[in-house]
């Protein structure tokens, strides 16, 4: 398994990050199992992956809570990546992006006792703020936090080029959490040079197309009410059609390859200019096996 430092951090990290949204147990459907995550994390460390990327909104702690379990004292011998300010509103269950300095350093505080740990490696911000809360207030904490010892480096997440040069000009901003896969490159557009250009490292989110691009489907997917999937447009009609046809592409040239078409997928990834690593979600050790290139083909 390689490894990369995120430039301006004593961080460095395995090219493939565990994603433990689908773990939390509350977004990804019914068939989410602890004693299997338990094992996927496990199946994780034994292949070299070194970085566990989680945050409060995932199974409402669960996600943490399962990880300290499975992890055990080893939790000091990987890195944590989470999150802050994503909650669900009381009123309406909706989730929204809370960035006001009493937030963020309240979900790092609870984040930390959650985990077990005494400072998380990386701190994100985990959508952009929905309270207008400027900027500058969301990582002038996130600094704080770093200085205080509770934070090793802080990033964000789903920012544009835009709002990304913008914190840039305040705080030392680590890393950048974007989606991008075969069939998602806007990021290459603006944000992938944009970090190139200012040493931002790159955490690749939804390398498989959550799950469509391990070629696992022959016929148009029906998902569980409970799976986020239900409501994503890209598992119907002519979009559907038109990612699973690269996905049998996939499949072909993974065969060829003599790997699986989500290793294959992963492995793009991880090899385009401008990407550190991939945060590639599992509920079971085979998934991760297989997305690593170590199952069945
Ligand atoms: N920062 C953010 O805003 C953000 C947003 C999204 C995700 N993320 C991070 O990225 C992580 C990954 O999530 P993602 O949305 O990007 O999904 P993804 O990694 O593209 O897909 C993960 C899902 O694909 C299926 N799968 C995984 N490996 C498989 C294999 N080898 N064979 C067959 N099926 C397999 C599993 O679901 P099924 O078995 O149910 O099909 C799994 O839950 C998350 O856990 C989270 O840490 C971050």
């Amino acid at each position: 398994m390689q490894r990369r430092t995120l430039e301006g951090t004593d961080l460095s990290l395995s090219v493939v990050g565990m994603g433990c949204w689908a773990i939390g147990g509350s977004d990804w459907g019914p068939d989410v199992r602890d004693e299997d995550s338990v094992a996927a994390v496990h199946a994780a460390l034994d292949e070299g992956i070194d970085w566990f990327d989680t945050a409060p909104i995932y199974g409402r702690g669960h996600a943490d809570r399962l990880l300290r379990r499975a992890l055990g004292a080893r939790i000091r011998d990987v890195a944590i990546a989470t999150k802050v300010g994503v909650r669900l509103d009381p009123a309406t269950g909706e989730a929204k992006s809370d960035l006001t300095p009493a937030h963020v350093r309240e979900d790092c505080e609870a984040s930390l006792a959650r985990l077990g740990v005494e400072r998380i490696d990386l701190l994100q911000a985990h959508w952009p703020c929905e309270l207008g809360t400027p900027l500058a207030d969301t990582l002038g904490t996130l600094d704080d936090l770093r200085r205080e010892g509770k934070v090793r480096a802080f990033g964000l997440c789903n920012y544009s080029a835009a709002g990304l040069r913008a914190a840039l000009d305040v705080a030392p901003v680590a890393s950048l959490q974007t989606p991008y896969s075969l069939v998602r490159r806007e990021a290459e557009a603006d944000l992938l040079p944009l970090c190139r250009e200012r040493g931002v490292a790159v955490l690749a989110y939804e390398t498989l197309c959550r799950g469509l691009l391990t070629a696992k489907w022959d016929r148009m997917p029906r998902f569980h009410e409970t799976d986020l999937r239900a409501r994503d447009p890209r598992f119907w009609g002519t979009e559907y059609l038109r990612l699973s046809a690269v996905a049998r592409e996939l499949a072909a040239a993974a065969r060829r390859r003599g790997t699986t078409p989500a290793a294959l997928a992963v492995a793009w990834a991880v090899s385009r200019p401008g990407i550190t690593a991939a945060v590639v979600g599992a509920k079971t050790p085979t998934q991760i096996l297989s997305s690593l290139g170590r199952g069945k083909t």
